[in-house]
């Protein structure tokens, strides 16, 4: 049976990209015949300095973001991963299976850690782990996340095979599978698998980018939505009618995947209808949709923050069956190791 899961980081900044590449995915997925875990990963957060007053307020943003844009709390399992102790308990384990080399080669780390290296948080570089553990403390066999996630869901497949080979004895001993942890299968696509920041068709829509122009907010009004789109960065050239026309031109490209994407239909798609079409006709459709979309999520998002008790209640029983999943994953490593347990 499948088994999905994905998180979010409590960061702040929730964009048209994380709405794309993952929450309306998320939302998808709940269709499919399957187990929807959706997490708001807050160790993650913890990896760069939150404010300790800001982070409560964005954990709860983070969830109300996922029950605006439709995930329902009865059929999938909402909730706050510091609530659940066995994430940072199996990340442990694969600290001491993981290998520092693995670690050196992820980009995301450099990226995040910039030039001062030395002065990154043990935390932030260990980051690939723990989301190993978040995955695999439920044995998760689908993971849909945005394209900038990929190389961490090959360690965590790294880490899964390490795992099972490294005790594959004490699992058969144990009565398991060859197959302990699963080989989980990463669900990225879609035209907006990696959505470009506005200013800079060759640079990922990010909550950290210091200019607010570069990304559409979940909670933008009306207004502000059509000031960032007037504003984005484009070319001079007409849109093409087909897809291979968009090679080269980067914001082109984005603004058109955007579009696709808010449509649920692709870029060939889009171009059918306005290949030939100057941005001065094109931007305003897209205002249009983007508002359409977003409006109604932005405002009952507004509508569940005034509502922390809610919110809170939603956390704490999706904590409850996280971790009715995750606790006999746990037992069963913890036998699997070789620790001595308590009666
Ligand atoms: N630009 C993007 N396009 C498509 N998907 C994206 N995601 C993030 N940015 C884009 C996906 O959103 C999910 C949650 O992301 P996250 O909160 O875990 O962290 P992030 O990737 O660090 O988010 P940002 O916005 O990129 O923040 P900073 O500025 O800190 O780097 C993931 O599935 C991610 O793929």
């Amino acid at each position: 049976t499948e088994l999905v899961f994905s998180g979010v980081q409590p960061t702040g900044n929730l964009h048209l990209g994380n709405y794309l590449g993952a929450i309306k995915r998320f939302v998808e997925m709940q269709q499919r015949d399957a187990q929807c875990l959706y997490c708001v990963v807050d160790l993650h957060a913890i990896t760069m300095w939150q404010d300790p007053q800001a982070l409560k307020g964005q954990i709860r943003e983070v969830t109300a973001a996922f029950l605006a844009a439709g995930i329902d709390p009865k059929r999938s399992i909402v909730f706050n991963q510091s609530q659940v102790p066995q994430h940072a308990e199996l990340a442990w384990i694969f600290n001491c299976v993981a290998r520092l080399g693995w670690l050196n080669r992820m980009t995301q780390f450099k990226d995040k850690a910039g030039k001062d290296r030395e002065n990154a948080s043990i935390g932030l570089y260990d980051y690939p782990v723990l989301m190993a553990a978040d995955i695999l403390a439920y044995r998760a066999t689908h993971v849909p996340v945005g394209e900038d996630q990929k190389q961490h869901l090959e360690l965590t497949r790294d880490i899964a095979q390490k795992f099972n080979n490294d005790f594959a004895q004490s699992i058969l001993a144990h009565g398991h599978g060859e197959q302990f942890f699963p080989q989980t299968e990463p669900l990225i696509g879609g035209p907006a698998a990696r959505v470009m920041s506005l200013r800079d068709g060759t640079k990922k829509m990010s909550k950290s980018d210091p200019s607010e122009y570069s990304r559409i907010a979940l909670t933008d009004d009306a207004d502000a939505i059509a000031q960032k789109v007037r504003k984005a960065k484009t070319d001079p050239e007409p849109l093409p009618s087909e897809t291979a026309g968009l090679a080269g031109r980067p914001e082109a490209d984005n603004l058109v995947g955007i579009f696709a994407a808010l449509r649920g239909i692709t870029r060939d798609e889009v171009l059918k209808d306005f290949g030939g079409a100057q941005f001065s006709s094109f931007k305003p459709a897209l205002v249009d949709l983007a508002v359409e979309t977003l409006a109604p999520i932005g405002a009952e998002m507004k509508r569940l923050v005034a509502d922390p008790a809610y919110i809170d209640s939603v956390l704490a029983d999706g904590a409850g069956r996280a971790e009715a999943i995750a606790a006999p994953t746990l037992d069963a490593v913890k036998d699997i190791v070789g620790f001595v347990r308590r009666g």
